[in-house]
């Protein structure tokens, strides 16, 4: 079942498109990664889906409705942040929030104990880490109890322990069964609490998968040495080896996905085999978003 169905959604600021004729189904239950590096569209994309940005062609649907039902109740998001008053308790400032959304006030003690901020719950807003501030803009998004949660790069600025805390937390919000969107330019939060993930660069939507088939996915490169019958032996002993064939006067080999080429070759190098030829024959997607980030840098 599908929460989300966008249909050639498009978006463009003058001549900038910040999103191209975007396709995308997500399905209920899972936690879908938007990851792509900045500038890339992620915004402008949840901006959308939420009705806060008019998209200028194309069209989305959740919960197989139009967004003009009240289908807006059983979404929640961070997308636009809560204004917090600094002098204010986390309670008093959820009271506050649940008047703003016309929800009534019986989930507040839940949500607040969710996000792990039950105990400091009367102490000023302004009082509160940079990782509690966060925890309590996911708490107001409970509030109305929503099936979807919406997060735009929830971890950014925070310290380690600020950005586990979080990743956990995204993780337990989805055990309860809500299906979470989540917008990240870093690679290693969609693959650690992802299920399902899509690439985009420039507005354009260039890969989507689940996470553990496609980060899972291997590299191929293809050597070759003076000697084959002992370059085939000693290749099998490196950590990342999976398999691999011959070739005509070489010998193609496949690893995973962790690895990269020069360091099979400094390996190689150090069991006194020297190679004349080396090429990359598939690389992982893995290296293919860090090459994306790196046009981006
Ligand atoms: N209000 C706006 N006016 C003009 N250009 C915008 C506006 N919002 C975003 N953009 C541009 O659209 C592109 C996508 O931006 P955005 O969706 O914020 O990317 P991301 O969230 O992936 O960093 C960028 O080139 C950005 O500069
Ligand atoms: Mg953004």
């Amino acid at each position: 079942m599908s929460v989300l169905k966008i249909n050639n959604l498009h978006k463009e600021y003058g001549r900038i498109t910040a999103v191209n004729q975007l396709n995308l189904t997500i399905e209920a239950g899972s936690v879908f990664g938007l990851l792509g590096p900045n500038g890339s569209g992620k915004t402008t994309t949840l901006g959308m889906i939420l009705g806060v940005i008019n998209p200028s062609a194309g069209n989305f649907s959740w919960f197989d409705e139009s967004m003009e039902t009240n289908s807006r109740q059983r979404i929640g998001s961070i997308l636009e942040k809560p204004n917090f008053y600094p002098n204010f308790s986390a309670y008093k400032n959820l009271q506050l929030a649940c008047l703003i959304k016309e929800t009534n006030e019986e989930r507040i003690s839940e949500v607040l104990k969710q996000v792990g901020l039950f105990e400091r719950r009367f102490d000023p807003f302004k009082t509160y880490s940079l990782g509690m501030k966060q925890r309590l803009a996911i708490a107001s998004a409970l509030l109305a109890n929503p099936e979807v949660l919406i997060l735009d790069e929830p971890t950014n600025g925070l310290d380690p322990k600020g950005i586990s805390e979080i990743r956990q937390l995204i993780l337990e919000i989805a055990l309860s069964g809500k299906t979470i969107i989540l917008a990240s330019h870093l690679l290693d939060e969609v693959q650690k609490v992802c299920s399902d993930f899509a690439i985009l660069n420039y507005g354009n939507l260039i890969y989507q998968g689940k996470v553990d088939e496609g980060f899972g996915d291997e590299m191929i490169i293809e050597i070759a040495s003076d000697d084959l019958e002992l370059l085939e032996k000693v290749v099998r002993e490196y950590p990342n080896y999976i398999s691999h064939k011959w070739q005509k006067q070489a010998i193609e080999i496949k690893f995973s996905a962790s690895t990269n080429a020069s360091e099979v070759n400094k390996w190689l190098v150090q069991k006194g085999i020297f190679l004349h030829h080396l090429s990359i024959v598939k690389k992982s997607l893995e290296q293919q978003f860090m090459e994306i980030l790196d046009e981006h840098a």
